[in-house]
């Protein structure tokens, strides 16, 4: 008896997704290894901890296509871009990267509603939601570095940037979670 429940296509591009995060946490390995080299602490720290969050979206898409009776297949990774020239980009690279992955979170998405997969749907919206957190967090850095002087910035700004960077919270606060008192 086949207790697959879902389609070769969901299937298959849900693995896809499994080697996005897992690529996605080797990419934030590699900037992080590459900030810790050019001194900044901080920085490293919270690309080091997001390498872990993009495992952790990894096991999340392997545990649900195991849950659905489906098959998880682990492949082999990519290899991590080259490092960047300064702060500017490393932020940069990250936000494409991330917004590249919300792409492929919304074909997920998409696919699912085509199908009528509303297991899969349901299942894709945490990571809709996840996506703007994601892409918050890094718009946020943008704006810490543009503040403290963008590619002009000076030691002194970079350095106290750095040390505010490495104690930030993980996640983003969201729209949805504002009030008047909390804005
Ligand atoms: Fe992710
Ligand atoms: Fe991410």
């Amino acid at each position: 008896m086949d207790t697959n429940r879902l389609s070769k296509p969901i299937e298959d591009i849900l693995n896809k997704q499994v080697k996005k995060e897992a690529d996605a946490a080797q990419t934030y390995l590699s900037y992080a290894a590459w900030a810790d080299s050019e001194g900044y602490a901080g920085v490293a720290n919270l690309l080091f901890r997001h390498s872990g969050e993009e495992r952790n979206h990894m096991m999340k898409v392997i545990g649900y296509i195991q849950e659905r009776g489906g098959r998880a297949r682990i492949t082999a990774l990519v290899a991590p871009p080259k490092d960047p020239k300064n702060l500017q980009e490393c932020f940069e690279k990250i936000f494409q990267h991330e917004v590249d992955n919300t792409t492929a979170i919304y074909e997920i998405v998409n696919l699912s509603q085509k199908e009528k997969d509303w297991a899969t749907w349901n299942f894709g919206q945490w990571f809709v939601k996840e996506q703007i957190e994601e892409e918050t967090l890094v718009m946020d850095l943008l704006d810490k570095l543009k503040i403290a002087g963008g590619p002009k910035a000076s030691n002194a700004s970079l350095l106290y940037l750095d040390n505010k960077i490495g104690k930030q919270e993980d996640d983003a606060d969201l729209a949805r979670d504002a009030s008047v008192d909390n804005p």
